[in-house]
């Protein structure tokens, strides 16, 4: 691994005489029937008669039209390509030794210089999901302000674990603010890629495997985000699915399956969220590469979807001028990532020489001025860099509570968690649980307020260091305890069972740091901890585990242990928000965004595909038909598979019951309605989940909608929720439409894949919708 990223290679007027006729018939009746004077023009003296764009009572699609009309051919190129802001040494292009541009922002992902003369913004790029990203920064460079520390939320599949929407915007909301307060105008969010690989290493930043869930959330993050006037982007689209070889990887699935699935994610995370911008990806899918793809990009996300916004390449994704132009990109990001600078002058000799038209040149440029316009980046700019302004406490407890509230208590053995408050003595083993969490690697690194109280352990650059927050889960507990509290590291395994077998309670915490540009090759966790966990749960019954992980674990541990949480990487304030669950204040409700495998062997691809020492031209395919839209609690229901922990699990301190379902057609889907009852001593939030099971699909059943509900001890509460007719349908390629075959349908009330509590039957006439699901 290199201290920076794999680039390129690691890394429609049409006004008949008759219409016209209508018109002015209407209006003279108009005029014979109204005495009043007609209202007085509204003069705005807030539009400057130079820029009549910049009258907001107009439309992004009118004013995009209006300042395009000035712009010369060279300017609206001009946006299409942006830099690196951050300086690079390596080099696989014809540039050495590249440097930032000076008005970018210092170690950022990127910069595109914006038109003084019509007041069009510079592009101010960070990244990423959890929060305001640094790059790499070389020592020489670092300053008190550099790399940045910010505020963390906790990984995304941590907020795909809370199941919840509010959640999520509030959280897009408060690091879309600390974009802005930081100069940032363009924040590259919104990573939704399904997770077909568990061992991927940047499943940490998705939102799992289910469609619906992975793509609410994520639309509800970027909703956020762009409520700050700063453009999200929703990546990496798409199929972009594996760390190893994800230049090369050409993935193979057929277009209704890739609809069912991956794609479907897209379409409604882009629904709910509307970002200004798509970044795609980096792999080929059904043999072009993603970002010159003229299926993903001009056929489903422009033409059939209607996105109105602009693609931009991922760092590097770019690999020509006229290809990648026709195929639907609208922007070069990141040079000098890749091999040339193909939307520079070459584009402009494209243009000049018809192999682009001018009409894709100007949709281009609209697209981005489009976003400009709808996200707010003319009317409210940035003022940059105002992070002193910054509330560090407030934005800390947002990501508390997106850390808590994506917590899924796996496991629990009556009486041990919450902890006691009588336990005398505690013994904290294990990941740095002394000093700070964890956070998972890559460009979307946060880099911690203060610093990371650890060394970086990794020492190869990127997508190091490996970063931990400073906020200590023993500190927490010690703070809402009597009990004698004590912390061994876990190296001498011997030790840490003595300890153990001393103590009244073990937390063990067992961590697995995942990054960019990388895949674990297995899913257990490194480092000899799962033979530390088994020893010490050996030797005391009471051991908690806390798992600090990219996503699915495997844990040959699980039967000697009495409880398991998983943490993820919980973000700038995760140990407050471990030790707020560990003891009782906090009531855990997250629940399993992803199946979590007992085994390899239960996978469509046992072996991980790819070869890291791959050369950078050789293109594997990679056969995602095998699953196709069968993608994890899926593909384990079609094949019967159990899995250690099923989609959807989580446990609570209290117990609920599900009852009274009834389900009915309405619209175009179907509304289910059911009651959720607290059945135990303390309040807390169930997510109640509804399945849907139709014939001729990928899987015996579909997540169809879902609700978390907060209910107080012995109180019950009445839901209902609607199921999209997209998840009571399946894709037909041919026609582009989903299609309800007419029949029963069954409508399974559940708190998991595996625990369906009551189900009925729905009978569904036939009913086609286009290929919007309307
Ligand atoms: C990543 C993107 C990121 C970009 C800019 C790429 O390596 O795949 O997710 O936004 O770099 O840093």
């Amino acid at each position: 691994m290199t201290s920076f990223r794999p680039a390129a290679f690691g890394p429609r007027l049409l006004a008949t005489t008759a219409l016209i006729g209508a018109f002015a018939l209407v209006h003279a009746a108009h005029a014979q029937t109204t005495n009043a004077p007609p209202p007085a023009p509204t003069v705005r003296t807030d539009v400057p008669a130079d820029r009549p764009w910049m009258d907001t009572s107009l439309s992004a699609e009118a004013r995009a039209d209006l300042i395009l009309k000035e712009m010369t051919l060279a300017e609206k190129l001009q946006l299409t390509f942006g830099y690196f802001s951050t300086d690079a040494k390596w080099s696989i292009t014809p540039i050495k030794n590249y440097v930032f541009p000076k008005e970018g922002l210092p170690y950022s992902a990127g910069f595109v210089p914006g038109i003084e003369r019509l007041g069009i913004p510079n592009q101010w790029e960070t990244d990423a999901g959890v929060g305001v990203a640094t790059q790499t920064v070389p020592e020489a460079a670092r300053t008190a302000d550099l790399p940045r520390g910010r505020t963390a939320l906790p990984s995304g599949i941590n907020t795909a674990a809370t199941w919840n929407p509010e959640v999520a915007e509030a959280g897009g909301a408060m690091i879309g603010n600390e974009a802005f307060l930081s100069g940032f105008n363009v924040q590259l969010a919104g990573g939704m890629n399904l997770m077909r690989e568990p061992r991927n290493g940047r499943n940490f930043e998705y939102g799992g495997e289910d469609p619906l869930l992975a793509g609410i959330i994520t639309g509800h993050e970027i909703k956020g985000i762009q409520s700050n006037h700063v453009i999200s982007t929703l990546k990496h689209y798409a199929l972009n699915d594996q760390e190893t070889n994800r230049n090369q990887m050409d993935h193979q699935i057929e277009d209704k399956a890739a609809r069912e699935s991956d794609l479907l994610g897209f379409q409604i995370a882009y629904e709910t969220g509307n970002p200004g911008s798509v970044m795609c990806s980096y792999n080929r899918v059904n043999g072009h590469y993603a970002c010159e793809n003229d299926w993903l990009l001009n056929q489903v996300l422009k033409t059939d979807w209607g996105f109105k916004g602009y693609v931009m390449s991922d760092w590097g994704a770019t690999h020509s001028t006229t290809q990648a132009a026709n195929a639907g990109l609208d922007q070069q990001s990141g040079w000098a990532f890749d091999r040339s600078p193909y939307f520079h002058g070459a584009l402009r000799e494209a243009v000049n020489n018809g192999y682009v038209s001018q009409e894709r040149a100007n949709d281009m440029a609209k697209r981005i001025l489009w976003a400009m316009f709808e996200v707010g980046l003319f009317d409210t700019p940035v003022k940059g860099d105002q992070a002193t302004t910054i509330d560090f406490e407030k934005n800390g407890k947002i990501s508390q509570t997106d850390s808590e509230e994506g917590m899924v208590l796996l496991k629990n053995t009556p009486g041990l968690l919450p902890l006691s408050k009588t336990a005398k003595s505690i013994l904290i083993v294990g990941a740095h649980a002394d000093v700070g969490v964890l956070s998972g690697g890559g460009s979307s690194q946060v880099y911690p307020l203060g610093g990371s109280p650890v060394a970086d352990e990794y020492g190869k650059g990127f997508p190091g260091p490996k970063t931990w927050y400073p906020s200590s889960p023993m500190k927490g507990i010690q703070a809402r305890t009597t009990a004698t509290v004590t912390y061994l590291d876990g190296k001498d395994v011997k030790a840490a069972a003595a300890a153990a077998k001393k103590a009244d309670v073990v937390v063990v915490f067992g961590e697995q740091w995942t990054g960019e540009g990388f895949d674990a090759p297995d899913l257990n966790l490194p480092n000899n901890q799962d033979a530390l966990i088994s020893a010490v749960a050996k030797a005391n019954k009471k051991t908690v585990v806390v798992l600090e992980t990219g996503g699915p674990v495997v844990m040959p541990w699980l039967s000697k242990v009495g409880a398991v949480i998983e943490a993820w990487y919980p973000g700038s304030n995760g140990g407050e928000a471990i030790a707020r669950v560990l003891t009782g204040e906090v009531n855990p409700s997250g629940h399993l965004p992803a199946t979590f495998p007992a085994s390899l062997d239960q996978l469509p691809r046992p072996v991980l595909e790819g070869d890291p020492k791959l050369d950078s031209d050789s293109h594997p395919m990679s056969n995602y038909n095998i699953e196709g839209a069968a993608v994890g609690y899926k593909w384990f229901d079609k094949k019967g598979y159990k899995p250690l922990f099923p989609f959807g699990h989580g446990l609570s301190y209290t117990t609920f019951a599900l009852s009274d379902l009834t389900a009915t057609a309405e619209g175009k889907g179907v509304k289910a309605s059911f009651s959720v009852k607290n059945t135990g001593g303390v309040a807390g939030k169930e997510v109640a989940q509804i399945y849907v099971s139709g014939t001729g699909w990928e899987a015996p059943k579909r997540l169809g909608a879902f609700q978390k509900v907060e209910v107080a001890p012995g109180e019950s509460q009445s839901v209902s929720v609607t199921v999209d007719p997209r998840l009571l349908a399946t894709y037909d390629s041919a026609s582009k439409t989903w299609n309800i075959a007419a029949g029963d349908y069954k409508v399974m009330l559940a708190t998991s894949a595996d625990d369906i509590v009551q189900t009925v039957t729905v009978h569904l006439d036939a009913q086609t919708l286009d290929v919007r699901g309307k």
